[in-house]
């Protein structure tokens, strides 16, 4: 709370300061928009905007409000505001998506707020564009079908360590379970550490860092950005001593080349052969450990919450889990065809996917003046997609908040109109690997466990996941004991 006190004052200093700034900014934009009409909307206070809104909406487990609110009185599906220091335009629905998804790299570019930016700073000097841009060509090598077939059975293995840590206690926090979870895999699997001891010394600077992301980039003593600076510097200093070892492992011939994503990128070199530096591996890692772990944990969380208000669904989920646990024999690993059986505990995680979104949506910046429904959106401002605008329309899925897997059943919902990991050309390309390590949890919780939520109606904060705000304590009713 005093944390948050602090952050305000430090906002309304910022917000007089920086006032001339913004009217400086105000008249160059201006003087640079060739005309037509903006979309209707609000730009809020002055540099803020609406920040404090957006966010707060956020914290108060309601993301959503600030779009529908707006949506509904301006009685239109596309909007103006002012977010974290940009003239902003909401684009919400599906139609919005798809102008978004299909003009990517032609009216619309990947836009981070400066946060991020300044929290990730890459080593080579690059924009987190570029470093986008060099991600996606490397990942598809490590998360193509072939190499994510060989590591259900290590999803397998970790999963079955972790839940021993759930097993002889009558309560457990979840969230924090499920990010320890997410996160051992993420380690074993794209540096290949897995001592618990050593995973833990690094999952705490991972949630500092995590938290800041999407903050007021206030850089002073206590503040959640300037936490989340000090948490990166640390991060990237430990991966730097995993990579000058492994490249000592390498040499030696200890280790596999195509052990983990860390060995792939040391050995892997560009179109014009030169290596990636250490520092810019270690940058490369710390985004994939951490767009690949909070976002999972978070879905995982949520699914333990909707199996515990939906005893129904709980039943459908252990039934099929059941089957195939009792097809196996003793000590034999999940593999492919098992995956492929778990259909309607998939239909189940994409409910979940629907309902909490771990990803509340993301930033572009419009490359061109260009018109979207009849509004004229200017270059260089930026432009946020939200996944529950269409994920809570009513037209789209009738009901919005009711829990129902079935609309995942036969062809699913319509294009563009369920988009947890996104869309086009820079769809989230971690999805199969998601999907795997979500299906396998499910197996293993299942497997031992019904249980019961000891909040019934605990708050949900988003910041910048979805998650239950005492983190989902929950009591543990195993089947071995019943
Ligand atoms: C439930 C889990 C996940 C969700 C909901 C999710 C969601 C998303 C979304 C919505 C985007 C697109 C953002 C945009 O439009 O700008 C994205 C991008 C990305 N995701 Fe995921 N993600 C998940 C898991 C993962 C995992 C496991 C990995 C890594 C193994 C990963 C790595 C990435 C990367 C590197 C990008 C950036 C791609 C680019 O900029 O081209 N994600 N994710």
């Amino acid at each position: 709370m005093e944390l948050f006190y602090v952050s305000l004052l430090c906002l309304f200093i910022l917000l007089v300061s920086l006032s001339f700034l913004f009217l400086f900014n105000n008249n160059k934009n201006k003087s640079t928009f060739s005309g037509g009409q903006l979309p209707p909307g609000n730009s809020g206070w002055a540099v803020i905007g609406e920040s404090l809104e957006f966010l707060s909406t956020g914290w108060k487990g309601h993301p959503e409000k600030f779009i529908f609110d707006r949506i509904s009185k301006y009685s239109s599906n596309v909007f103006k505001t002012h977010l974290l220091g940009e003239k902003t335009v909401v684009f919400c629905g599906a139609s919005g998506n798809k102008f978004l998804f299909s003009n990517e790299n032609k009216l619309v570019q990947p836009w981070w707020p400066s946060s991020v930016d300044k929290i990730f700073p890459s080593s080579t000097q690059t924009s987190s564009k570029e470093e986008a841009i060099k991600m996606r060509k490397m990942l598809p090598n490590f998360l193509k079908p072939e190499a994510l077939q060989r590591y259900i059975g290590i999803m397998d293995h970790i999963a079955q360590r972790h839940f021993k840590s759930w097993e002889n206690q009558e309560q457990v926090i979840v969230f924090p379970l499920a990010k320890l979870y997410t996160f051992w895999l993420a380690c074993r699997l794209f540096i290949s550490v897995e001592d618990p001891n050593h995973v833990a010394k690094l999952a705490d600077p991972f949630d500092v860092l995590a938290s800041g992301l999407i903050s007021i980039p206030i850089d002073l003593p206590g503040t959640p950005f300037n936490r989340a600076i000090k948490a990166s510097n640390f991060i990237r200093k430990e991966l730097v001593q995993i990579i000058k070892q492994r490249k000592i492992d390498l040499a030696e011939g200890k280790v596999l080349p195509n052990q983990d994503i860390l060995s792939h990128m040391l050995l892997t070199s560009d179109e014009n052969g030169m290596f990636m530096h250490e520092l810019d591996i270690a940058d490369k890692i710390l985004g994939l450990l951490i767009g690949g772990h909070d976002t999972a944990s978070s879905a995982c969380a949520f699914i333990v919450k909707y199996l515990a208000e939906l005893p129904e669904i709980y039943e459908g989920v252990y039934k099929e889990q059941m089957e195939i646990a009792k097809s196996k024999v003793q000590g034999e690993l999940l593999n492919w065809e098992d995956i492929q059986k778990m259909r309607y505990s998939w239909n189940v995680a994409c409910e979940v996917l629907r309902l909490a979104p771990p990803l509340q949506g993301a930033f572009r910046e419009a490359l061109a003046d260009f018109t979207f429904n009849g509004f004229s959106i200017p270059k260089g401002w930026k432009i946020y997609w939200s996944a529950n605008s269409t994920h809570r329309n009513p037209e789209v899925f009738p009901e919005p908040l009711k829990f129902d897997p079935s609309r995942f059943e036969g062809r699913g919902p319509a294009p563009y109109t369920f988009v947890p990991f996104g869309g086009g050309p820079r769809m989230c390309p971690g999805k199969e690997y998601a999907r795997l390590e979500i299906l396998v949890f499910m197996h293993h919780l299942v497997k031992r466990f019904k249980w019961e939520k000891i909040i019934p109606d605990e708050k949900i904060v988003v910041n910048p996941m979805p998650i239950p705000a005492k983190g989902l304590p929950v009591k543990l009713y195993p089947h071995n004991k019943a």
